[in-house]
């Protein structure tokens, strides 16, 4: 990334107005930092918490001008939409059940809309979500951060390219400790959003992680879930929403899967790990480890992949900030989905043509799908397992459909 295509096209970094990520927040400050790593946006409003005056006073914290530290979102969307400086995107990384209200509201406005997962909480929220993007033409970028990550795109240019032969095999898991607790979430406290199921969700575990998980294979796999079965629910005594899930998966394209997702597994950090087998390969991914990619073909000997090493391919070669052997993590994927995100929005706004490898971050009917999904692993657990087809698999407008038709 050492040009910057949206200084080239607009002639300014775009300019983002943020809602939610105050204090205490982690992906707060992580949207943050993404936006701002390759120069492609100057975060200039804000409404980082519900409380106006703990909002006001930390915006200003976070270098936002006064004026422009705003008391809620309708405000900061009228206010910058009558500015001439006004911000052309907004950020959304607020608890879920306000996903569908604020990216509804800040597309109404205008907005190119960048939003954290799970998209909303239900199906027609979601799609009501995708259908003003589509009326609209404007951009929504949905931070399945997963996806930038160098290796992972390495992993989806290497099956799309045929080296891992026709998909048989997908194993995924999210396995996290961070629930582990019996005493989690404290007795006598406020119940924070995430155990509220109005407003964290249908099911804890699977939009915290879940959706992460499902993102991840249809990334690399270019592969819809056809089917589910699954058993979703708590294994720490008394509690009251769910914190694991399991499940076994069809893929349209007759593939079988497995899916295993927790926050109970004692000591585990943030386990992310996907192993794609096809009838020529295997490829490993870790997100503990992200600078490696094993990849396992039947008749060679088997090689780990790095980025900018050999045989990089060009979606993970355009990922990559640094020479090969100097770790990139976290931040640099996460800015991936920003930087590529800017390039799309500032196309559009300049009336250019956008290169089609910026266009992999995940959208709006990537948000939807991952909605369908979670419902239809809740619908198959309250049947005891029961094989489900999630809603709107064969609605048109497939991962491959949308990329080329970008
Ligand atoms: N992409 C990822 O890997 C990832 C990781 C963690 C969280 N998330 C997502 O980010 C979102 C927020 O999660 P979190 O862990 O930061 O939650 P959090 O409770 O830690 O922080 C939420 C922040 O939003 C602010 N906020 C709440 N309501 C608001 C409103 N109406 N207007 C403005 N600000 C408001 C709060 O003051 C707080 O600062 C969730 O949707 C979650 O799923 C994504």
């Amino acid at each position: 990334m050492d040009t910057n295509p949206v200084m080239e096209m607009l002639g300014r970094p775009l300019r983002l107005a943020v809602v939610g990520g105050g204090p205490g927040s982690f992906i707060g400050a992580m949207h943050r930092t993404a936006a701002r790593l390759d120069g492609r946006y100057d975060i200039v409003a804000g409404v980082v918490s519900s409380d106006p005056e703990r909002s006001q006073e930390a915006a200003g914290a976070m270098g936002i001008d006064p004026n422009r530290a705003y008391v809620d979102p309708w405000t900061m969307f009228v206010g910058e939409a009558g500015r001439d400086d006004g911000a052309d995107v907004v950020a959304i990384m607020t608890p879920n059940d306000s996903h569908h209200e604020y990216a509804m509201a800040a597309l109404r406005s205008g907005f190119d809309v960048i939003c954290d997962k799970p998209m909303t909480n239900t199906l027609e929220d979601a799609l009501e979500i995708v259908d003003l993007v589509e009326e609209s033409g404007l951009v929504f970028a949905l931070t399945h951060n997963y996806t930038g990550y160098p290796m992972v795109r390495q992993a989806r240019a290497m099956v799309a390219d045929g080296q891992i032969g026709e998909i048989r095999l997908v194993q995924v898991e999210y396995v996290q400790g961070g629930k582990a607790a019996e005493d989690d979430p404290q007795h006598g406290s406020e119940v924070p959003w995430r155990y509220d199921p109005v407003r964290g969700g249908p099911s804890l575990v699977m939009g915290d992680i879940g959706t992460h998980a499902h993102n991840l294979v249809r990334f690399i796999t270019g592969l819809e879930v056809s089917e589910v079965a699954a058993e979703i629910g708590h294994v720490v005594p008394g509690r009251m929403v769910d914190d694991f899930g399991a499940a076994m998966l069809r893929f349209e394209n007759g593939a079988r899967g497995t899916f295993w997702v927790t926050q109970t597994a004692a000591g585990v950090e943030n386990g992310l790990r996907i192993r794609v087998s096809g009838t020529k390969a295997s490829i490993e991914w870790f997100q503990e480890n992200p600078t490696r990619l094993l990849f396992s073909p039947v008749a060679d000997m088997a090689r780990v992949l790095t980025p900018n090493g050999p045989a990089t391919m060009p979606p993970s070669a355009r990922s990559t900030r640094i020479v090969a052997g100097h770790p990139e993590g976290f931040h640099e994927a996460f800015a991936n989905i920003y930087s590529d995100a800017a390039e799309a929005i500032a196309a559009r706004r300049s009336g250019l043509a956008v290169d089609p490898l910026a266009m992999t971050f995940p959208n709006a009917w990537d948000g939807v799908v991952g909605v369908a999904f979670v419902d239809a692993a809740v619908a198959s657990s309250n049947a005891n397992g029961q094989w489900t087809t999630p809603a709107l698999v064969q609605r048109s407008g497939s991962r491959a459909e949308k990329d080329s038709n970008a």
